[in-house]
């Protein structure tokens, strides 16, 4: 963990022989993750994932700029967001576990009002990792957090996540437009984009190689109501999302309060050098975003990700790692 961006940097999981990769991408020092290749590896993406259009968004009566990072749009929360900040590490007594806080001011990145931010990551003795966020404010401002964690269960350094199985229970996505801001259809997955049987990441893709994607880059919506909680489903095996290698049968199950899942295949990094010399290459890791649904600020018939005063932002995702 790096308190740099409330970063996950590294994360070791045994395969079926008993054998251990670290399977997410990651730089070896600090001024990596601060420098030009660093694509939000690993860290908490904030105040708001994804894009926002034209930087820019009306709430109460008042508009408000944001940064373009991402022309002609904002993204993952502008030119210093929540991933690029020095957090806080609280001291914990928990076994396992980190919090890190962040105080965001009033006007950061051109939002409104002052945010004061948590993340805490647990990683229980059965290969669980829990991961909560939560936020306060004291003006309405839309917080939409994620973890940008790149996963490559064959290990970060691996050539390619094509040969990897999904599976996403989500039978509706948000099209999106040339510069991959939802249009505010929510339609039904069919093709290449259906996950809701497992498949490889690679089967389909060719498909979606040629659009302004250039591959997976979509937000799935799985629920737009209320959530069974996490605990509840976790309990139950009942998971958003599962990745799975075959080669080492390593397996990464999702669990999700969030409304949207950002599934991105890695399709801008460039061949990069990672942690211990390692080269990312182009699709050679996934990410799967928990996250309200992109530019919702901006779409009221997304769920809101608008947090006021006196309430508070939640959002727990479980990640649990076996073998099999
Ligand atoms: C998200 C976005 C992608 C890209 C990556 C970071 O997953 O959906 O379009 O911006 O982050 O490179």
């Amino acid at each position: 963990m790096s308190d740099l961006g409330a970063t996950l940097v590294s994360l070791h999981v045994p395969d079926r022989d008993g054998e251990d990769s670290d399977v997410v991408l990651g730089f070896d020092t600090a001024a990596e993750y601060l420098g030009d290749e660093n694509q939000y590896f690993g860290c908490t993406v904030g105040r708001v994932a994804n894009r926002i259009a034209e930087g820019a968004f009306e709430l109460d009566g008042e508009t408000y700029e944001l940064a373009i990072n991402n022309a002609p749009n904002h993204l993952h929360g502008g030119d210093r967001g929540f991933g690029a900040r020095v957090w806080e590490a609280l001291p914990d007594d928990a076994p396992g576990t980190v919090t890190y806080r962040l105080v965001s001011e009033d006007g950061d990145e051109g939002y409104p009002g002052r945010v004061e931010a948590e993340v805490t990551y647990e990683l229980t003795e059965d290969d669980v990792l829990v991961i909560r966020m939560s936020a306060t404010t004291d003006a309405a401002t839309p917080i939409s957090m994620t973890n940008h964690a790149y996963w490559n269960l064959a290990g970060h350094g691996a050539a390619t996540v094509l040969d990897h199985e999904l599976e996403i229970r989500a039978n509706e996505f948000t099209p999106a437009d040339d510069t991959l801001i939802p249009t505010g259809e929510i339609a039904t997955v069919r093709g290449a984009l259906d996950f809701q049987e497992a498949k490889p990441i690679g089967r389909d893709i060719a498909a979606l190689v040629d659009t302004a994607a250039m591959g997976y880059d979509h937000n799935y919506v799985l629920h737009t109501g209320d959530t069974e909680p996490v605990a509840e489903k976790f309990a139950a095996g009942r998971f958003d999302a599962r990745l799975h290698h075959p080669g080492s049968g390593r397996t990464m199950e999702l669990y999700t309060d969030q409304p949207g899942l950002q599934f991105y295949s890695g399709n801008f990094l460039f061949g990069q050098a990672g942690k211990g010399g390692e080269t990312y290459a182009l699709r050679s890791a996934c990410c799967l975003e928990p996250q309200g649904i992109p530019n919702a600020i901006n779409e009221p018939v997304f769920p809101s990700v608008v947090l006021r005063p006196g309430e508070t932002y939640e959002h727990t995702t479980v990640l649990k790692f076996f073998a099999e």
